[in-house]
């Protein structure tokens, strides 16, 4: 319905007054019950600020601050160069589903093929559309608290509901199996699990992986398996992936993995899912008629990213995290009002900020991250973005230098409160 800002009367000024509002768009309601991705949110406002001429240090992104490996990148350019630049298979070239079947297969002594694997855009697409395929309305999936904040959304947009299992600082946040048990019902379809996990770092034990498993395989639940993060581990910590069970159980396990973090390919956009024959068509056909294939370029980069065997790109960026990790843990507790466990995994630190709450209009992560932003030009996400309200996750995917200026001005602008 058009309103008008005046009712209309015998005036022929308000007669003919012209509309103020348009009518409203009228969007799905599957639409309206997701947020904008509130990560986003931050890195916005702290980019406005950026724009204005504001020197910020920016701790919000969740990638890394490298650049592509140079071989990586020189694979792009000769795809272009030679013309592979056009429509591939909705699952991706063979080729490059050869390669990731490949890589897993020598990793975890599987016997998985290309028909086991699809590679999209960025394993944000294959999390959507396993949603898509395995939910349907009235489903609820399983989620470890704090999560990555697209989980939630992606449930929901697919009619499902998400519920929460939380997980205790005080076990670095490590998802156990009691956690995940007490919150299943007999509407549970299936659980999502990222390890190392983004944002508190923390990386699943492989016993409580295990039980997970055969708990999932024993009720005909499904397991995703999100391993975004699985060559950043630290210290004692070793990545435990669900693959690892794969052959047992291939019609509970589903790996997603991505090129983003572990070869600083994010705006690349590609990504891929492991999982049964029948599911990955299913996926291949949501694909086909959404956006038909990830890019030839990209696939061709990933290619060579896979099959390189010098790895020394990506040891240095993981020798870089291990340091700026080992500084930043010690020197944030160090700061009065802030608690951070040692992180297992992943290139974020999720430090309790709780103790700043009631002083100075600061009420939640949220107002905290405003004051942050406002008083130390110091860029974080505020833990509410993760279902974590008293935490706010702090990104070392920055240099060293940088870090060191963001953790000067947080204990300089906190000691006012
Ligand atoms: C836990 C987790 N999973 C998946 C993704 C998706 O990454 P991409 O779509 O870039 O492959 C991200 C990116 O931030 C992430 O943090």
């Amino acid at each position: 319905m058009t309103r008008f800002s005046h009712g209309a009367g015998l005036d022929d000024k308000k007669l003919f007054a012209v509309p103020t509002t348009r009518t409203p768009l009228r969007l799905t309601r599957r639409v309206t019950e997701i947020q904008v991705s509130p990560t986003l949110a931050v890195l916005n406002k702290a980019n406005e600020l950026v724009a204005k001429g504001i020197d910020v240090v920016d701790f919000g992104p969740g990638e890394p601050d490298f650049q592509t490996p140079p071989a990586v990148s020189a694979a792009g350019k000769r795809a272009i160069d030679q013309g592979f630049t056009k429509y591939t298979n909705a699952l991706g070239t063979r080729n490059l589903r050869d390669a990731i079947a490949a890589r897993y297969n020598r990793q975890y002594g599987t016997k998985v093929t290309s028909e086991h694997v699809i590679a999209g855009n960025g394993g944000k697409q294959e999390l959507f559309n396993l949603m898509l395929a395995l939910v349907d309305a009235g489903d609820e999936v399983i989620i470890p608290s704090p999560y990555w904040v697209s989980f939630p959304d992606q449930v929901s947009f697919a009619g499902g509901t998400p519920v929460f299992a939380k997980t205790d600082p005080s076990n670095r946040f490590r998802p156990r199996f009691e956690e995940i048990e007490a919150a299943a019902t007999e509407r549970t379809r299936g659980i999502i699990l990222n390890s190392p996990c983004n944002p508190t770092g923390a990386v699943i034990e492989e016993a409580e992986l295990k039980r997970i498993v055969e708990w999932c395989a024993a009720r005909d639940l499904f397991l995703v398996f999100d391993e975004t993060y699985e060559l950043f581990t630290y210290g004692d910590n070793r990545h435990a992936s669900a693959m690892r069970w794969f052959e047992q159980y291939p019609e509970t396990i589903i790996i997603v993995n991505s090129m983003s973090k572990t070869y600083a390919m994010t705006g690349w956009r590609l990504g891929y899912a492991i999982a049964q024959p029948e599911l990955i068509g299913a996926l291949g056909k949501i694909q086909s008629h959404s956006t038909s294939n990830p890019s030839s370029i990209a696939q061709m980069a990933a290619l060579e990213a896979l099959t390189d065997e010098d790895d020394t790109e990506v040891r240095r960026m993981f020798d870089a995290y291990s340091e700026r990790r080992a500084w930043l843990v010690p020197a944030i507790n160090d700061i009065d009002g802030f608690c951070c466990a040692d992180p297992d995994g992943a290139f974020y630190i999720f430090p309790d900020v709780s103790a700043f709450f009631g002083r100075a209009g600061i009420h939640d992560s949220q107002s905290f991250a405003t004051f942050l932003l406002d008083e130390a030009r110091v860029a974080v996400v505020p833990g509410s973005a993760f279902g974590a309200d008293e935490f706010v996750r702090i990104s070392y995917a920055t240099s060293m230098e940088r870090i060191r200026e963001g953790v000067r001005r947080m204990a300089e602008a906190v000691k006012k409160l």
